[in-house]
This record gives C-alpha cells, structure tokens and sequence, in this order.
C-alpha cells in the first residue's frame, strides 16, 4: 500500500482497546498490509510479570521491582519477544501472567520504563502500537488512532477458544470473569487508564469479521492521508 509521508518519514498508528478485542490480529494484519512494524505493548508488560513470578518478586517490593527493571531488557525481533536476550514469545501467554501484567502495569516504575521504550521505538520508524495508552499517553499525537472494542460476552467467546485451543481448562464464565475484572483494573488504574480519547475513531468489533475490522482501519488511515496529501499541496 503506498503512502505519502509525514515530516520526518515517520508516522504511528496507535489501536487501543481492553482485552480480547482482537487488537493484535488487526494490528498485526494493518502493519503486515503499511509494511511498517507491529508493536504489541501488552506483551512487553507480560514480559515484566513473567519476570517477577520467575524471582518471586511481589507487587508491594517497590525496591525489588525497581532494581529487576533496573536490569531487565524487552526487545522485539520480528513477531518475537526476546526478555532479557531470551525468547519468551510462548511462555507470557498463559493466564497467571496476564493478571499479573494488569496489575504491575499500574506502578509507575514498570509504565515509566516500559512507555520510554515504546516511545524510543515508534520515534525511530513507523509503526502500529497497540496497547491500553498509545494514544492517550504513548504517542497522543499520533496520526491514526482507532479504539476497538467488542462485547464482554464475545470477547470471552473469543479468549476460551484461545484457550482451550492452548489445552487451558476453564470455562465460559471463569474467562468472562477474568475480562471483566482485567477491564476493571486496566480502565480504573490512576495511571494511564485505558481510555478512548476523542480523536480516536472507535470501532465495535462485536458483530463483525477480521476482514471488516482491517477494511475500516486500513480505509480511515488511507483516507486520513489521502486528505493530508492534498492539503499539502494546495
Ligand atoms: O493486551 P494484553 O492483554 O497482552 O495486555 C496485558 C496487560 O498489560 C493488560 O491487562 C494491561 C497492560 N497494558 C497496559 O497497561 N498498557 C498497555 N499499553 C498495554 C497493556
């Protein structure tokens, strides 16, 4: 897909949206289809939980965390999430790390170190960020920025198939539960809290396909800067 450039050649695609949205498939497919990079920033807060569960470090051991992040780096290769040098790409997938990075991604030392390195990647290039705070925080000035979302009930639809899928065994309304809870915590956190900002367009994936999420994302960024093209020139 061709493209006019910003300024300095770099734009950002921020997508936003609380859990089991479908946020990294169609943000994954929306990079794929720009040819820019994807950068899924829940998984690097999955990285930083997966950390302290290995040295058993808890929420409350404010030194501890901050001498782990202190000397911890999370870098992506690809589609791969190197933690520390090592590829932790499978291992953050399970549920006891997903309700650990919601609830470390509430204290300021693990945002402060994990948004600067957000921030240091999308300045370098192009990129599609998406997380809870790309386009309130990371990035709020960002070109494109979407909210997706989708019902409580269709994202555990969609989060147990996953799952089972994986061999995890829970059922309809633990999944749904764990959702409605991770929304509570994502959105009511002092810091950063998931929100919709009021230039982001908002996107209600509950009865619709990947195909149509992707067509409306990649159609707006076109259009976006289909118009910014003209302007320039007029
Ligand atoms: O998108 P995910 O489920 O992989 O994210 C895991 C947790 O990380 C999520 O519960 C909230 C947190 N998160 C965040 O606070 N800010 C982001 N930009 C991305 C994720």
């Amino acid at each position: 897909m061709a493209l006019d450039k910003d300024e300095n050649g770099i734009f950002q695609v921020a997508i936003d949206g609380p859990s089991g949205a479908g946020k990294s498939t169609v943000a994954k497919a929306v990079a794929a289809s720009l040819g820019v990079e994807y950068v899924d920033t829940g998984a690097m807060y999955r990285a930083v939980a997966h950390k302290m569960r290995r040295l058993g470090l808890s929420l409350e051991d404010a030194e501890g965390i901050a001498s782990m992040l202190q000397g911890t780096t999370v870098d992506f290769v690809g589609q791969r999430l190197l933690l520390d040098g090592e590829d932790v790409t499978d291992a953050i997938r399970s549920g006891a790390v997903a309700k650990l990075a919601s609830d470390c991604s509430a204290l300021p030392a693990v945002r402060e170190k994990l948004v600067a390195a957000q921030r240091a990647m999308g300045e370098k290039k192009s990129v599609v960020m998406d997380g809870r705070d790309i386009g309130s925080n990371v990035f709020p000035r960002a070109r494109h920025k979407f909210y997706l979302t989708a019902a409580p009930e269709e994202r555990a639809r969609r989060r147990l198939a996953e799952l089972l899928a994986k061999g995890e065994d829970l059922s309809f309304e633990q999944v749904l539960d764990d959702i409605k809870l991770r929304d509570h915590n994502d959105s009511h956190r002092a810091l950063n809290p998931l929100t919709r900002t009021p230039d982001a367009v908002e996107i209600d994936s509950t009865d619709m396909t990947v195909e149509a999420v992707l067509a409306a994302i990649t159609g707006k960024i076109m259009e976006d800067r289909g118009a910014a093209a003209q302007a320039a020139v007029l």
